[in-house]
């Protein structure tokens, strides 16, 4: 399709091109676009709020001033249960899912969202993001945290909204991974990355380093043989998951938060950081892995569940757990 191309239009022409779709997940997926647009406009703002008057705890209002991934995650929750199209929804916010059935009739989808993923980074100005994940909700009556637990393999949409020098959104359906970037004179998201590959080897390499002391001994040689590498890898870390993710995916490269000794089970959530981040990049031709297996395939059992998370170029990730697999040698 034409680089330009309205998202609307290209949702409407993806949605075409499968004779079952009931347009269901167009609208839902229309719904959460108008929530991503009014999340950018607010971190837009973000360096603003003490210049417009709304200095400590409360704003012109006398209202207390919301934390933006609180306004982001409630202005999420506020946008998509009105659509008709969720039966519930779980954030990175909020401990316990919210339910949508029974105030509305019951929908087919279940959303599971990072709401701003980043958010130390808003205060200095660094590209922060929101991340979602899209499932079917399994047959049953009531909507249980159950549902939500399902292996990243049965996501039917996955994607992020990176707040950055543009407002991107990216995201894939199991068909191929577009970018779209948003023109803020027209309020509307326009093609611009279409079908995005990511390249099979980068020389890029993106970790907490500061962690290095709390590292297992295969993160340890493994950063130690990338920085004797003779085709010399840079070190590129912002510190928010999607902008550090969203850099390697369009150049290549790999990005690693590993399980080490204070983090056992690595920081990053698995439904809706680590599940979300590793269908866009398979889709595109990479690798997502916790070291010893696929990160689609981890059957989750708690739903704010953490999960080391290796994850980029193919070859990159490959080189990664062979390093993972001696250690457990
Ligand atoms: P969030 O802002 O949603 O809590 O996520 C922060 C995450 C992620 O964006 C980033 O990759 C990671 O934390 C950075 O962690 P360290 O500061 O430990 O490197
Ligand atoms: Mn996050
Ligand atoms: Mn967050």
């Amino acid at each position: 399709m034409a680089i330009g191309t309205p998202l609307t239009k290209f949702l409407l022409d993806e949605q075409r091109r499968y004779p079952e779709s009931t347009g269901n997940f167009t609208s839902l997926f229309s719904d959460l676009v108008v929530a991503a647009k009014i999340i950018s406009r607010e971190v837009n703002r973000a360096g603003l709020i003490d210049i417009l008057g709304s200095t400590g705890a409360q704003n012109v209002q006398g209202e207390e001033v919301q934390k933006l991934d609180e306004l982001a995650n409630d202005m999420l929750i506020r946008t998509m249960e009105h659509g008709g199209h969720l039966s519930g929804m779980a954030s990175e916010e909020m401990e316990e899912i919210v339910k949508v059935d029974g105030k509305f009739p019951k929908g087919s989808y279940l959303l599971l969202f990072d709401p701003l993923d980043g958010s130390t980074n808003i205060d200095v100005n660094i590209s922060v993001g929101t991340i979602f994940s899209i499932l079917k909700r399994p047959d049953g009556s009531d909507t249980t945290t159950k549902d939500f637990l399902q292996p990243g393999i049965r996501q039917v949409c996955a994607g992020y909204i990176l707040y950055g020098s543009s407002t991107m959104l990216v995201y894939t359906t199991g068909h191929g991974v577009h970018g779209f970037t948003l023109d803020p004179s027209i309020g509307e998201f326009l093609l611009s990355h279409e079908d995005i590959r990511t390249p099979e080897k980068g020389k890029i390499y993106s970790i907490n380093e500061g962690n290095s002391k709390h590292w297992f001994p295969a993160t340890s040689i493994y950063i130690e043989k990338i920085k004797a590498n003779e085709k010399g890898y840079s070190a590129r870390y912002v510190g928010s998951l999607v902008a550090d993710f969203h850099r390697n995916l369009l150049k290549g490269g790999i990005f690693l938060y590993p399980a080490d000794r204070k983090s056992k089970n690595g920081k990053l959530r698995l439904l809706y950081e680590a599940n979300p981040l590793s269908f866009i990049i398979e889709q595109a031709g990479g690798k997502s892995s916790t070291g010893d297996k696929r990160v689609l395939e981890v059957v989750p059992e708690e739903l704010h569940q953490r999960t080391p998370l290796i994850i980029g170029s193919k070859a990159d990730v490959e080189e990664a757990e062979s390093f993972w697999k001696y250690q457990e040698a």
